[in-house]
């Protein structure tokens, strides 16, 4: 099989955002007297704005109202463009830019397939949209992972073959999402937590692409 373009997940895979987003919610968790554990927080990768708050407000058993609800989800996002005001090209994780080299190199597209709304204000604030081909984010999507709108929209977009894209994800729900599309999907992380993936590395450091993609 050839491979055509790689697509990659944003949070966990290229920057690590879930810090921000945890002190975030865990900030907004206050509103409902609610302290968050990180192990919580490890559930909520992946899952978007709207879907992380209903589920740390059943984690809380507290019934919110709409009002309430818009109120903080607003809230949270101030907080957490606050929290990611000051990102840098420093944060960009190990081992990413030099894959990210190799994979242009070998004739690679290159897609975003975030559930992120704040997608392009990471990829702008660390320099690395400039490696982007096509962005597809939580703005251009109206299903949320596991479902694999983004990563399809990311696959047509560039004109490809579900077939013919790699994943690259660090959260359950996205590996399904990528498995669910129809693509190669390589996880980033824990391989027992990724189990429904084609292969898990635990980051890109020393990743030989040649080696991983097979070109
Ligand atoms: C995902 C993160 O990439 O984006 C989730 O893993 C986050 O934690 C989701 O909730 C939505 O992000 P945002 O920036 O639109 O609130
Ligand atoms: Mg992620």
């Amino acid at each position: 099989m050839t491979y055509k373009a790689c697509l990659f997940d944003l949070d966990g895979v290229l920057v690590d955002t879930a810090i921000y987003h945890f002190q975030a919610w865990k900030n907004l968790g206050t509103k409902f007297g609610y302290a968050l554990t990180e192990e919580q927080n490890e559930q909520l990768k992946g899952v978007s704005r709207v879907e992380s708050l209903n589920r740390i407000l059943a984690w809380a058993n507290y019934s919110a109202t709409e009002e309430e609800k818009s109120t903080w989800l607003i809230e949270k996002n101030e907080n957490y463009l606050d929290l990611i005001s000051n990102m840098n090209p420093s944060e960009i994780l190990p081992g990413v830019l030099d894959f990210l080299h190799q994979i242009k190199q070998a004739g690679y597209k290159i897609a975003l397939g975030s559930a992120s709304k704040n997608a392009e204000i990471i990829l702008s604030k660390t320099g690395l949209i400039e490696w982007f081909d096509l962005i597809i984010d939580g703005n251009k999507v109206t299903k949320s992972k596991p479902d694999p709108e983004v990563f399809l929209k990311g696959a047509s977009g560039l004109g490809f073959l579900p077939t013919e894209c790699i994943v690259f994800e660090d959260a359950q729900a996205g590996v399904e999402a990528a498995k669910a599309g129809n693509m190669h999907a390589i996880g980033i992380g824990d391989a027992e937590m990724l189990r429904q993936a084609d292969k898990v590395i635990p980051n890109f450091v020393g990743i030989q692409a040649s080696e991983l993609l097979q070109f």
